[in-house]
């Protein structure tokens, strides 16, 4: 088990275009139990390739409870190809954003196409949280965060905590747990 760092915004990878993988690989399939780890032990739900700076269209998901059993999804080169009409709006945060949400608007359903660890295909129906992280998760893989779903305004603020919170951090290492 190896954590990876993860970025945080304003980093510039972050705001970058992923590309598509060709073969899935032994390093690959190491990569995405690396990226597993480090979000069930940030904790998230979700966690995409350049979050970690790798520009990769990876992503990991698991919304299951801590209670429940896992359910991880390892989706290489994952596509929405189908999604519901009906939208709903929900508080979200993001690794990349540590400790703010805010509410964004996604579909209420989403159908994904993705290649899984063993390089087959699979095509995943998902409601729920489930859909709201795939929304989320995707979107990183095209450098889009879920803060730039809210107003400059907003976004700035949003950053600028982040950044004063990490300064804060940075000059009291003693505290961190
Ligand atoms: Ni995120």
């Amino acid at each position: 088990m190896a954590l990876l760092k993860i970025l945080e915004v304003p980093n510039p990878l972050l705001k970058k275009k992923s590309a598509p993988i060709i073969e899935v690989t032994e390093d690959l399939r190491r990569l995405m139990n690396d990226m597993l780890d480090t979000m069930y032990d940030a904790p998230g739900v979700g966690l995409a390739a350049p979050q970690v700076g790798i520009l990769k269209r990876i992503v990991v998901i698991d919304v299951t409870r801590e209670n429940e059993p896992k359910h991880p999804y390892k989706m290489v080169n994952p596509v929405i190809i189908a999604h519901s009409e009906t939208t709903g709006v929900h508080d979200e945060g993001c690794l990349s954003v540590p400790e703010q949400y805010a509410p964004v608007e996604r579909f209420e359903t989403v159908t994904v196409e993705y290649t899984d660890e063993n390089g087959t295909k699979q095509t995943l129906s998902a409601d729920g949280l489930l859909a709201i992280c795939i929304q989320h998760e995707l979107e990183h893989l095209d450098g889009t965060l879920f803060i730039d779903h809210l107003s400059k305004v907003k976004r700035d603020m949003i950053v600028r905590r982040v950044e004063k919170e990490r300064r804060w951090k940075n000059a009291h290492p003693e505290e961190d747990e």
